[in-house]
């Protein structure tokens, strides 16, 4: 703690956070803490305060540039939080094109092949390490496959993919302030200018709203973050909730309890964001009575808000007024949330059915956690189960739609070569 601000980095957050929540709600709706050494920022938990700034672009607005002047450049949230002329940073008008042309071009993805497509993935990503009997869930899964999701419905050829996953990953781990996937982008965006295909880029090029290839690229980018790193927790997060709390652990192999159930009690009680939604608000604003300070960062706790005791009483299963999608102008579009809950959902699935014998390889209390103000998951999930029996083939090999889900060495072309070269770090 600095001061009268609670720290949302560091290992004593990341132990508990829903303590600190529970403490700072004591206080009021709002609360002034520190998001980064020396960074203060205020956080949002009441539910309804949560609202009241996601609908109010006017008072709230989300461009940055007036306070990240200020902030040292290697400050730790810095990369994430610095403005870029993508849909999250903008309003008014120029906010309305650029999230219609995005939506518009999410919205024409076939999500039959898509589904087909994450099957397979998982699959895929299933079969490098189940003869290992152990996995971490969240490096060798978790962490891959929305990704490969994202460059997927961008229609990246393979080794552009290969690019944009490890642009991707350097910019979660804070490593090049995403150089490589911008520069992986601009290239796939350059190439479905001359070529289009039936993919998210190219109808974000073909939109009417006339996006230039520079403004392109900036949505593609958006996409590649925005469309892998909450869907990377809400996996661990569901995988983590099957597997060692009491209340689900029981149902795992009984199979009572469907997994868009325990996907909806995460998106309630760890929400894959946990804090974010910024604004900065020009001048000094009252939420919940009390006076947030103007040209700093104003943070929704959307796991505060989700866990609100004036709103989460009642039962959460089937019930999705939570925010973990946010609200207002600037919520995860609608095509994209069914995109995340499929792709959550077929995640889960595959390693349920490919490892029904799955278990914890460390206590629940060892589990370490991603640090950061951002983002509630896992860092690692190390798992033990019995490798499955060998598949045998029959000898003049499946039937035709069979052989195309299963991948494996028998593919290693295209896709299957790429992700494995990438896999083994090549
Ligand atoms: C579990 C998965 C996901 C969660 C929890 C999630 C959550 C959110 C939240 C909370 C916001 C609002 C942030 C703000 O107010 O600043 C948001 C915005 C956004 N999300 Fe998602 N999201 C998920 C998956 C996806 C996927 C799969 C895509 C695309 C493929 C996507 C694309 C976007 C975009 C483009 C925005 C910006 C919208 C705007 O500013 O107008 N999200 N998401």
């Amino acid at each position: 703690m600095t001061e009268d601000r609670t720290r949302l980095h560091g290992p004593e957050f990341a132990a508990d956070p829903h303590a600190v929540y529970q403490r700072l709600r004591q206080a009021g709706p709002t609360a002034p803490v520190e998001i980064a050494p020396d960074v203060p920022a205020t956080l949002v938990l009441g539910y309804a305060e949560a609202l009241q700034v996601l609908r109010d672009p006017a008072n709230f607005p989300k461009d940055p540039r007036a306070w990240q002047g200020g902030v040292p450049q290697n400050c730790p949230v810095l990369p994430r939080m610095s403005y870029r002329p993508n849909c999250t940073f903008l309003d008014g008008p120029a906010h309305t094109r650029l999230r219609g042309a995005v939506t518009d071009a999410l919205a024409r993805i076939d999500t039959r092949e898509l589904r087909t497509h994450l099957e397979e993935t998982a699959d895929a990503l299933i079969d490098r390490f189940a003869s290992d009997g152990k996995a971490d869930l969240v490096e060798q899964y978790a962490r891959v496959l929305p990704l490969l999701m994202v460059t997927r419905i961008c229609g990246a050829p393979p080794v552009i993919s290969e690019k944009i996953v490890s642009g991707a990953l350097a910019l979660f781990d804070g490593v090049d302030g995403g150089r490589g996937i911008d520069t992986a982008v601009a290239e796939l965006v350059a190439s479905k200018r001359s070529d289009p295909g039936p993919d998210v880029v190219s109808w974000l090029l073909a939109h009417q709203a006339g996006l230039t290839d520079d403004e392109a690229v900036h949505q593609v980018v958006l996409l590649c973050s925005a469309g892998s790193e909450p869907l990377q927790n809400l996996i661990a997060n569901t995988l983590r909730l099957l597997l060692i709390d009491e209340r689900f652990a029981g149902d795992l192999s009984g199979g009572s309890l469907p997994v868009a159930d325990a996907l909806d009690e995460v998106l309630w009680s760890d929400p894959p964001i946990a804090n974010r939604g910024t604004v900065f608000p020009p001048r000094e604003v009252q939420v919940g009575g009390n006076p947030v300070p103007a040209d700093q960062p104003l943070l929704i706790s959307f796991a505060g808000a989700n866990t609100d005791p004036a709103v989460s009483a009642g039962g959460r299963v089937g019930n999705r007024a939570h925010v973990a999608f946010g609200a207002g102008r600037h919520a995860c579009p609608t095509p994209a949330q069914r995109i995340a809950r499929m792709t959550g959902t077929v995640a889960v699935e595959r390693v349920l059915d490919r490892l029904p014998d799955l278990e914890t390889a460390v206590p629940a209390d060892a589990l370490e956690w991603k640090s950061g103000p951002f983002h509630r998951a896992p860092a690692s999930l190390p798992v033990l189960f019995p490798p499955p029996p060998k598949q045998i083939q029959p000898w003049l090999g499946p039937p035709a739609p069979l052989a195309r889900r299963l991948p494996g060495p028998r593919e290693e072309t295209g896709r299957w070569a790429a992700l494995s070269r990438w896999l083994r770090g090549g």
